[in-house]
C-alpha cells in the first residue's frame, strides 16, 4: 500500500518541516559552483527565520528552501524551475554517493526509481521518523515505461525532475522523461512517464 503525504503538518497556509540535510547540501552547491561570497549573499538578503544557520538533522520551514532558490534565481538570472531542476540533478549525485546500498545490485534506472516511495523514502523516514516526503505512486511499470505520479505538499516537482534526469544519466540509458500536471494547480501532483527507446 502506498503511503501518500499530501497533508501539511501546520494549518497555516502550507508551511512544512524540512531536513537540513537539503539546505546545507543546497548552499554547498551553491559554494561550488558560483562562490562562498554568493552563498553568503543569498542568506544575508533572504531575511530567514532560521538565520540561514542550518544544521543537516535539523528542521526548518520548507519556504526557506523556496527564498533562497528565488534569491539564487535573481542572482544568476536562472529561472526558478531551472534552479530547482539544476539542484536536483546535484543532489542526485551526492544521495548516491552518500548512500550506495540503494544502488548496488540495480542496473538501470527502473528499478531505482520504481522503488522511491516504497524503498528509498521508507528507509529515509526510519532514519528521520520526522521526514516530510512526497509520495511517488507507480501508475504503470513495464520493461519500457515506468509512470510515477508525484504529489507533495511542497511542490517540489522540478527538484523531482532532476533527481530523476540524473538518475537516468547515471544508468547511461536511452529513456525519455515527459512530465505534465495532473491538476489546474501545482498542488495536484505532476505525472512523470519514463519511456525507454
Ligand atoms: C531519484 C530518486 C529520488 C527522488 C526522485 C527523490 C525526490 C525527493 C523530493 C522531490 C524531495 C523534496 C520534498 C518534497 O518534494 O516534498 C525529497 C526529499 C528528501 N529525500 Fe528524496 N528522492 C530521491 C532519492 C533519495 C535518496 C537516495 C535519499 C537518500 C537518503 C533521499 C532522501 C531524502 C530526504 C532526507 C528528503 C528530505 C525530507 C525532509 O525534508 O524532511 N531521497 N526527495
Amino acid at each position: 500500500m502506498l503511503h501518500r503525504n499530501d497533508a501539511a503538518d501546520d494549518d497555516d497556509s502550507g508551511r512544512t518541516a524540512m531536513k537540513g540535510m537539503i539546505f546545507t547540501e543546497f548552499l554547498e552547491l551553491v559554494e561550488r559552483t558560483h562562490s562562498a561570497e554568493l552563498a553568503e549573499t543569498l542568506v544575508a538578503n533572504a531575511d530567514l527565520p532560521s538565520g540561514g544557520i542550518y544544521t543537516s538533522v535539523g528542521n526548518y520551514d520548507h519556504r526557506e528552501m523556496v527564498t533562497l532558490v528565488v534569491a539564487l534565481s535573481r542572482q544568476t538570472g536562472q529561472a526558478v524551475n531551472e534552479v530547482l531542476h539544476w539542484f536536483g540533478e546535484n543532489l542526485f549525485t551526492t544521495l548516491s554517493t552518500a548512500y550506495p546500498g540503494f544502488f548496488a545490485g540495480k542496473d538501470n534506472a527502473f528499478s531505482v526509481l520504481v522503488g522511491i516511495e516504497s524503498v528509498i523514502h521508507t528507509e529515509v523516514r526510519k532514519l528521520y521518523p520526522d521526514a516530510e516526503l512526497p509520495s511517488f505512486d507507480v501508475m504503470q511499470h513495464g520493461r519500457d515505461e515506468l509512470v510515477l505520479d508525484y504529489h507533495s505538499p511542497r511542490c517540489m516537482d522540478d527538484l523531482a525532475h532532476g533527481l530523476i534526469d540524473a538518475c537516468i544519466a547515471h544508468f547511461d540509458e536511452p529513456v525519455t522523461l515527459a512530465r505534465r500536471p495532473l491538476g489546474k494547480t501545482q498542488a495536484d501532483g505532476t505525472r512523470f512517464t519514463l519511456t525507454r527507446a
